[in-house]
């Protein structure tokens, strides 16, 4: 392991395999470098397996907050290492290939936001935690899958709500609050997004005894009520979840199979915290490249070399900062390990 050399492809970097030297060595050079290793339920199993934490964005969100390491090495998408560094400015943040992006991310800009805050003028605008530091700050508070819907409950009911960038997300919260005053952008994460309704209908036909655990992110999410509403599903069996939601629901329901519609690489966790239950895809081609960018040897070339380093503009992370301290500060606790 010693001598282990990668190279660095379109794809990510590749060259190392993940055996137990180098697991042995991931941690030993963690440890040499003050470092916590987070790891975000849709990376691939070797990479949460050789984590100090898994969990999803909330949870891991809270963990670098809260940890007295100097360095996070963020083994997730950049977005949630920008997080780390707008939480612990003083901290070294590494992600593993700064080239591991989001699209949803990408769905809206600084600009773009700016310019429809002047269309609402006096309204609170609600970001998910996938978008830059950019767009976080102009944003008053963020959220995640897991507390969206307490965080519009947390702002007065007369207030307008602007809800970016993800379509799904801000579907799913509208449905829950009953808001009207709700403006949705109409933003979308390709992997998610591509987890649709009639693939959801056939599969869940197919398994009538399955839950179905549906992240709010999917196209399917309506789908899935719609099932429920017309009785091809009983309506207990379906859950909006988010990943972190995912693992309490898998540990406490009664269900021997479950259908997951979400990032494959969550079926990694699942199958760990119930191993009784056949957790089975909704779409097994639902991989996030970005995430799986995240490879043994890109983690190793991380950890050897102090690279790739996160930096966020310091005005940026100040005006960012408060929107993303009152996101951790919302909702229930849980959601990682
Ligand atoms: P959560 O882990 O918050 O459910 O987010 C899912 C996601 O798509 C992260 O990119
Ligand atoms: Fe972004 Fe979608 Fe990948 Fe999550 S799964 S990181 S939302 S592109």
């Amino acid at each position: 392991m010693a001598t282990a050399t990668w190279q660095r492809t379109d794809a990510g970097y590749t060259g190392v395999e993940a055996d137990a030297a180098w697991a042995e060595e991931v941690r030993r050079l963690a440890e040499e470098r003050d470092a916590v290793l987070l790891a975000h339920n849709y990376q691939l199993p070797e990479i949460q397996d050789v984590a100090h934490h898994t969990g999803d964005s909330l949870a891991l969100s809270r963990i670098a907050a809260n940890s007295d390491a100097s360095t996070i090495v963020f083994c997730g998408v950049h977005f949630m290492a920008e997080t780390a560094k707008i939480l612990g400015p003083e901290k070294t943040v590494l992600i593993p290939d700064e080239r591991a992006g989001c699209s949803l991310a990408d769905s809206i800009t600084a600009e773009q936001l700016r310019e429809w805050k002047a269309e609402h003028p006096g309204a609170v605008v609600v970001s998910y935690v996938n978008t830059t530091a950019e767009v976080k700050a102009e944003t008053d508070i963020c959220c995640t899958s897991s507390n969206a819907v307490d965080v519009v409950r947390s702002i007065p009911e007369d207030r307008e709500v602007l809800f970016c960038p993800d379509q799904f997300l801000g579907a799913h919260v509208k449905r829950e609050t009953g808001r009207e005053n709700l403006h949705i952008w109409a933003g979308e994460c390709h992997v998610h997004a591509g987890i649709n309704g009639p693939e959801l209908a056939e599969r869940a036909a197919a398994s009538p005894e399955a839950d179905l655990f549906i992240h709010p992110e999917c196209g399917c999410a309506t789908s899935a009520l719609y099932l429920a509403g017309e009785g091809t599903v009983e309506p207990e069996r379906v859950k909006i979840l988010s990943t972190g939601d995912m693992l309490t629901a898998a540990r406490d329901t009664g269900a021997r199979s479950v259908l997951v519609a979400t990032e494959v690489g969550m079926l990694h966790q699942l199958r760990k915290a119930a191993p009784e239950i056949d957790f089975r895809a909704v779409n097994d081609r639902a991989s996030c490249r970005y995430m799986k960018m995240i490879t043994p040897a890109a983690l190793l070339r991380c950890l050897r070399e102090g690279a790739d380093e996160v930096h966020v503009p310091t005005d940026v992370a100040d005006r960012a900062r408060a929107s993303v301290e009152r996101m951790i500060a919302i909702g229930k606790p849980g959601g990682g390990e």
